[in-house]
C-alpha cells in the first residue's frame, strides 16, 4: 500500500458535527434554492453504498488498495449524507431512512440490471477500472465545487462550516481517483481511448441516475449558470483536462450549456407557479 492511501485510510473518520449549532437553522432557515440542492446533495450521498454495488462486480474488486479506498470511501459519503439530513430535518423536512428508502423505491426497474452493465463491461474491456477511477474522480470534483458554490451563495455560516467540513473529504477522495486515474491513463493510450469516448457518451451530472431530470437541471443552473458558476465549471474542465488523453474533452462546461438549453423551469419559484 502505498503511504498516500495509508494516511488516507488512517484519516477516514465519520464527519465530527459536534460542534455544528442545527439549531441555528430554526432562527436563520435557510432559502428554498438551497433547500432544494440540499435535498438532491442528501439522497445523492445516501446513494454511495449503491454506486459501490456497481463497482465491485467489475475487476475493482480485485485490487486490494481500491477496495481499501471504496471502503472508507462509501463510510464517509454516508455520514456526508446524515449531516444533510440534519440541515434538513431542522427545517421540518423530511430526511435520513424514509426519504432515501422513497428515493430508491422511485428507481426505474432497469436499475436492477446496473451491476449486470457493469460486470458486461469489465468483461469486455480490461480499461475499465481506470474509467471508474476516471469517472470518480470528476464526479469528486464536481462534487466538492457544488459544495463550494451552493456554500456561497446560501450565505449562512453554519452551513458554510459544515460544507467546509465535507469538502475537505471530499479533497481527500479527489486525490485518491485522479491519482489513480493520472497513473492509469498514463500507462495505456487504450485505456485513454476508452476512457474519452464513454465519458463523453455517457458523463452526466452526479446523480443524473438517480434524481428526476428537473432536479438536475436546477441543481447544475442554480450552482454553475451564473457568472460565478460558469468560471467554477472552466476551473473544473481545466483539472480534467489536465488528465492523460482527456485533453479539451470540456465536460462541465458541456453538461452546463445542455441542462441551460433544456426546457422546463430552473427555479423552485418556477416549479410553484
Ligand atoms: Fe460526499
Ligand atoms: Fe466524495
Amino acid at each position: 500500500m502505498t503511504s498516500k492511501l495509508e494516511a488516507l485510510i488512517d484519516r477516514s473518520t465519520r464527519l465530527n458535527l459536534e460542534d455544528i449549532d442545527f439549531g441555528s437553522f430554526v432562527d436563520h432557515p435557510l432559502d428554498a434554492d438551497s433547500l432544494r440542492c440540499l435535498r438532491y446533495m442528501h439522497d445523492v450521498e445516501s446513494h454511495t453504498v449503491c454506486y459501490l454495488r456497481d463497482l465491485l462486480v467489475t475487476r475493482a474488486h480485485a485490487d486490494p488498495e481500491v477496495t481499501a479506498f471504496l471502503t472508507c470511501w462509501s463510510y464517509e459519503e454516508h455520514w456526508h449524507g446524515e449531516a444533510i439530513a440534519r440541515v434538513l430535518t431542522a427545517h421540518g423536512e423530511l430526511a435520513g431512512f424514509p426519504s432515501v428508502k422513497a428515493t430508491r423505491r422511485a428507481l426505474p426497474r432497469v436499475d436492477r440490471m446496473r451491476p449486470l452493465l457493469y460486470l458486461a463491461g469489465s468483461a469486455v474491456s480490461s480499461h475499465m477500472v481506470t474509467v471508474h477511477m476516471t469517472w470518480g474522480a470528476v464526479n469528486e470534483w464536481t462534487t466538492q465545487a457544488g459544495y463550494g458554490r451552493l456554500a456561497a451563495k446560501a450565505g449562512h455560516p453554519v452551513l458554510a462550516e459544515l460544507l467546509r467540513r465535507i469538502m475537505k473529504q471530499e479533497g481527500r477522495h479527489i486525490d485518491f481517483y485522479a491519482g489513480q486515474a493520472r497513473r492509469r491513463l498514463a500507462e495505456s493510450p487504450a485505456a485513454q481511448r476508452v476512457t474519452r469516448s464513454l465519458l463523453r457518451r455517457y458523463w452526466r451530472p452526479v446523480g443524473s441516475g438517480l434524481m428526476p431530470r428537473e432536479e438536475v437541471r436546477f441543481l447544475v443552473h442554480h450552482l454553475f449558470g451564473d457568472a460565478d458558476g460558469e468560471k467554477v465549471a472552466a476551473r473544473l474542465d481545466r483539472q480534467i483536462d489536465r488528465l492523460p488523453g482527456l485533453e479539451d474533452i470540456g465536460l462541465v462546461t458541456g453538461a452546463v450549456q445542455m441542462m441551460r438549453s433544456g426546457a422546463g423551469s430552473c427555479t423552485s419559484e418556477d416549479q410553484a407557479r
